[in-house]
């Protein structure tokens, strides 16, 4: 009886897991088949990955330069899973809730970042460990000059509610100058087709500057053209933190890496 019990708890387990992975394609295949020995991060037993990710949300963790080895299996099952879609559901609920209240002039705009915001990296850092492998700059620049990003679906559909409010975008990204033409590509095969503005770093100014430095200072120089940062929305706390953060500040999950 016993061992009936088992067997049923069992399969339902697995039909369960089956589920979910023909849902997502091939993608979810791949966590499973990777070994959880860590080439980054340290792992602290006590805490659960779970709270690793709350803490990294609520910026208490800050400065990490992996994801915890053994989190990648539970740092994949989210991205890909119902669970990030959803939270980054609620972010943009709440922005066209608050957008909605306000009484909009031609001077308005939002702040968009771009990577993990506007356009989603999910199918390289899939086969990057989500986030446990170290940044590579020679892999990661290949995956962006491919110029094929997917939009984040819940910004792309906040993004067309705020231009249906009269709202002007402002794209803010810390991705180099050089890659302005395959960003403003891959912008428009992912269904952006309009902005008021696009700024790319240009590392002869920021070079070796952090993104807070940077965001803070393009913010700044957009505001002093007359403009009225209304709403700023990004994944990572350098693009909400600084001065001319916005009127109110939106965080999109992002537990794959930080940018100070
Ligand atoms: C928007 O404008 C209307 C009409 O002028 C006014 O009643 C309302 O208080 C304004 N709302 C805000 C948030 O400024
Ligand atoms: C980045 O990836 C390339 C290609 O896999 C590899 O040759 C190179 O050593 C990596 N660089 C670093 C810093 O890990
Ligand atoms: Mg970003």
């Amino acid at each position: 009886m016993r061992m009936k019990v088992f067997v049923f708890v069992l399969a339902v387990s697995v039909g369960a897991w089956q589920c979910e992975g023909s849902e997502h394609g091939h993608e979810n295949q791949i966590f499973p088949l990777r070994m959880k020995t860590g080439s980054g991060g340290h792992y602290i037993p006590e805490v659960s990955c779970q709270s690793w990710r709350v803490g990294v949300e609520a910026h208490n963790v800050v400065e990490w330069k992996t994801v915890p080895a053994d989190c990648e299996g539970y740092v994949g099952n989210y991205m890909l899973g119902k669970q990030y879609r959803s939270d980054s559901k609620t972010v943009c609920h709440e922005a066209f809730s608050y957008a909605k209240t306000l009484n909009i002039t031609s001077r308005d705009i939002w702040v968009f970042d771009v990577d993990e915001t506007t356009l989603s990296n999910l199918p390289y850092y899939a086969h990057h460990g989500f986030g446990v492998e170290p940044y590579n700059a020679t892999t990661s620049d290949e995956w962006v000059e491919v110029g094929e990003a997917p939009a984040l679906p819940e910004s792309l559909k906040l993004y067309k509610k705020l231009l249906s409010l009269g709202i002007k975008i402002v794209f803010l990204t810390g991705r180099p100058l050089n890659q302005k033409a395959v960003t403003v590509t891959n912008l428009k095969i992912a269904g952006y087709h309009k902005w008021e503005k696009l700024i790319l770093k240009d590392t002869s100014i920021y070079h070796g500057k952090t993104a807070v430095t940077y965001k803070s200072s393009e913010r700044k120089k957009v505001e002093k053209e007359g403009y009225k940062i209304i709403g700023n929305i990004g994944d990572q706390w350098s693009d909400i933190l600084g001065t001319n953060t916005g009127q109110r500040t939106f965080k999109l999950p992002d537990p794959m890496y930080y940018i100070s």
